[in-house]
């Protein structure tokens, strides 16, 4: 009897110890050397699982939404996008289609056209780089130290994109709260390619509380992109001056609640909306978050021209137990998507003089800072 309970729980420790951390699942875990910042990963889509900073109490808190079990970040249906590296083509394109060289609506039978399987808004556009984006793909370690990741992927031609694209993803921590992500493409073809870090926040960990309507946030920005009924480009841009869209001033997300009703589409309340940054230099913070309860404050600079913000009223997914889990669910606003990108869709919107297109001699990359302190 005790060999065979010796045996079951040999086995059991054994299953739990390897289960999930089997490549693409593989945990990595860096750490900067003052213990102020520890931020885990797997390689599926060398997406960020858990990040640990130090709240105004000297607690570390983890702030990022994401799942115990993370195979679910292929498995789960619904499909939020916790913290990846999202390409080729992150946000939406306009039914799925663009030409090279880019023009105004491309017709699927004109020349030089491509088209990516849609799968938003039934069929209308593409999201997040088609059917399987590079936030489900099986990124492969190339290096790794006690600070710092990188995640290699070969998108070979997937999804029905023009060539071969080479990605690199570096994840770094320093002393004193800092957070690095730098990404570098090279392709083959030319190609269109526009990645993101599609992070979601929620700066009290959940304890204290539950939402994210508290948390003050700055934007610097005063023109939000304006999109159609399938949250794609119209070409015009709106002004935030006397909008909620206008956090210019930081002030706390929730503010104007009450006028936000529709403002990131049918049936939703809050933001989703693509900001263009006023700045044209990366040294200054675009966007600041920060939040009374916990004290944790973020700055993030970074080299992206805007930022996506998603105040997440489609959620329904099991926390973490960490936040709770799993009998209670993520769900609306109880998070913020932050996430640095390029003009949304420009491929589809040539009078904005924007060029995203790619490829031999010509390659892409960005970095984004994410930099914690606490305020009291
Ligand atoms: C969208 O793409 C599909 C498939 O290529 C095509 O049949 C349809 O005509 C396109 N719709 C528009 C509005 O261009
Ligand atoms: C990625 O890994 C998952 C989980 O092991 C596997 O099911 C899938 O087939 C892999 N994808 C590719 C493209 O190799
Ligand atoms: C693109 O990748 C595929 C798969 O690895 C490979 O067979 C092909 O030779 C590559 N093409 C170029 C132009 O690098
Ligand atoms: C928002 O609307 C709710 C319900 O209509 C109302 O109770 C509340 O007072 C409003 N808040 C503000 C700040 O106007
Ligand atoms: C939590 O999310 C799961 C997955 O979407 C869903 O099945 C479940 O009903 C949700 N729970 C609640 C209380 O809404």
């Amino acid at each position: 009897m005790v060999q065979i309970l010796t045996a079951f729980v040999f086995v059991a420790t054994f299953l739990h110890v390897s289960y999930g951390v089997e490549w693409p699942f593989d945990i990595t875990t860096i750490s900067a050397p003052d213990g102020s910042i520890t931020a885990k990963f797997v390689s599926f889509g060398a997406t960020m699982t858990e990040l640990w900073v130090k709240d105004k109490f000297g607690n570390a808190r983890d702030i990022i939404l994401g799942y115990d079990d993370n195979s679910e970040l292929l498995t789960d249906p619904a499909h939020p996008v916790f913290n990846p590296i999202v390409g080729r083509y992150a946000n939406r394109i306009k039914n799925g289609t663009f030409s090279i060289p880019i023009t105004q609506n491309a017709q699927p039978d004109g020349p030089n056209v491509y088209h990516i399987p849609t799968n938003d808004h039934d069929g209308q556009d593409t999201l997040h780089g088609g059917i399987y984006g590079w936030d489900r793909r099986n990124w492969t370690i190339v290096s790794k130290t006690k600070t710092s990741v990188t995640y290699h992927h070969l998108d070979a031609a997937d999804e029905g994109f023009p060539g071969n694209v080479s990605a690199f993803a570096t994840h770094t921590v320093e002393n004193g709260g800092i957070l690095k992500t730098t990404v570098h493409a090279t392709a083959t073809e030319l190609t269109p390619l526009m990645l993101t870090q599609h992070i979601y926040w929620n700066l009290d960990a959940f304890q204290g509380s539950q939402d994210i309507l508290s948390h003050h946030l700055h934007v610097d920005s005063s023109k939000v992109v304006a999109v159609d009924s399938n949250a794609v480009p119209t070409g015009d841009f709106i002004d935030v001056a006397d909008t909620p869209f206008d956090f210019r001033t930081t002030k706390k997300i929730g503010d104007a609640w009450n006028s936000t009703v529709g403002l990131c589409g049918d049936g939703c309340q809050g933001f989703d909306s693509c900001w263009i940054y006023d700045h044209d230099e990366s040294a200054k913070p675009g966007v600041t978050l920060w939040s009374d309860v916990s004290g944790i404050k973020l700055d993030i600079t970074t080299e992206n021209p805007a930022v996506q913000v998603y105040t997440a009223f489609w959620l329904n997914t099991p926390r973490k137990v960490v936040h709770g889990g799993p009998s209670l669910n993520y769900t609306k606003w109880t998070a913020v998507a932050i996430e640095q990108e390029g003009y949304i869709d420009a491929i589809n919107t040539p009078e904005w003089g924007v060029d995203q297109i790619y490829g031999p001699g010509k390659d892409y990359s960005w970095s984004s800072t994410y930099k914690f302190s606490t305020v009291h």
